[in-house]
């Protein structure tokens, strides 16, 4: 079965075609976050208006490069929820008029669960039941993957989103934005025992809270300036990074190790974050369970993991309603919605 995915929750527009959930035909992407970059981080209504120019050619090109023309594909997913509600509207209005015309299923896929998908992508020998952390730019979740359709909540944020806190700080440090890549890069260079910084504590064995971190470089920036005194960008960005990492690794590996789980997984953009996934490999050897990361190219958003997931959520309610042309986007879903 070939699903064209859609893929427009936040700033990149997003196309491809992808067979039986596993193997990706073309996976194409315009993105927005130069110009995003100009204002210092996603500013919605342009990226839904980015989005409308955008979505008919990335679609053309993903059904291009896929040797495909619209007749050939057997459905359409695309992202509902959560995110930018402009931006969702935009991909799930596109994806219904093409459902419509062409009378194929529309298939309505979340955000985080597609996150998740990305690793069928990566891993062909990978099947639920796992653990999995999805990091994103809105979201922090530690997720038990019982199938590909039913997911278990076991902890989450309390506050910011790992991804968050990594453009927040990006943003004081003057780093630009998406900030998880450009904190990562200057981070190579520094010491991570330059500034010391907090663990916030938190409530519940699973869940993170980042924004007294993130308030701790801001404040720790600020003493200095006020000292007449320069921070090291490279040293507080190595020092942030390296205690995100820590805590998002040791939560993780702490689930892990109560739920005796055997397979390890990470999604979602800041699955990219090397730091990450070096404590990961240790940690996980430790545990006598099987680390599983998603291609570099597939963490941040695409729309591959949209047509992956697609696959999977048809295939568990091959009875329901797929032409259900009253489909509307969300702002919020939990992942877990029945
Ligand atoms: O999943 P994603 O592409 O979009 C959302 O669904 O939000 O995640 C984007 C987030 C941004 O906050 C970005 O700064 C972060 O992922 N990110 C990273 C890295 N690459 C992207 N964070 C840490 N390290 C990275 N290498
Ligand atoms: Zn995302």
């Amino acid at each position: 079965m070939k699903l064209l995915g859609i893929e427009t929750s936040c700033d990149d527009t997003c196309a491809a075609v992808v067979e039986n959930g596993r193997v990706i035909h073309s996976s194409c992407i315009a993105s927005s976050a130069e110009e995003q970059n100009l204002y210092g981080g996603v500013v919605p209504e342009i990226a839904s208006r980015r989005h409308i120019e955008h979505i008919s050619q990335v679609t053309k090109k993903a059904l291009r490069e896929a040797n495909c023309r619209l007749e050939d594909i057997d459905g359409i997913a695309v992202t509902f929820a959560p995110g930018l509600i402009g931006a969702v509207l935009v991909g799930v209005n596109f994806a219904k008029g093409l459902a419509f015309s062409s009378d194929k299923p529309l298939i309505p896929v979340h955000h985080l669960r597609g996150h998740i998908a990305a690793l069928y992508l990566t891993h062909p020998d990978l099947k639920p039941p796992f653990l999995c952390l999805v990091a994103s730019g809105g979201h922090s979740h530690i997720v038990e993957v019982q199938s590909y359709t039913q997911f278990r909540v076991l902890g989450r944020t309390v506050d910011d989103a790992a991804g968050e806190a990594f453009d927040k700080v990006a943003r004081t440090l003057g780093l630009g934005y998406p900030g998880g890549p450009a904190v990562s890069r200057a981070a190579a260079e520094g010491n991570r025992l330059a500034y010391p910084l907090p663990t916030p504590k938190v409530e519940g064995p699973y869940n993170v809270s980042f924004s007294g971190l993130k308030t701790a470089v801001l404040n720790t920036v600020n003493q200095l300036r006020q000292k007449g005194e320069e921070v090291s960008v490279p040293d507080m960005a190595a020092s942030f990074e390296w205690r995100i990492t820590e805590i998002l690794a040791e939560k993780l590996l702490c689930a892990a190790s109560d739920t005796n789980a055997k397979q390890i997984c990470i999604a979602g953009g800041v699955a990219a974050n090397r730091a990450l996934r070096e404590k990961l490999e240790q940690g996980v050897q430790k545990l006598g369970a099987r680390l599983y990361l998603p291609d570099l190219s597939l963490c941040g958003d695409n729309a591959a993991m949209i047509a992956a997931q697609g696959f999977y959520e048809y295939e568990a309610k091959p009875q329901a309603r797929w032409h259900d042309y009253a489909l509307n986007g969300l702002p919020t879903l939990p992942i877990d919605y029945e």
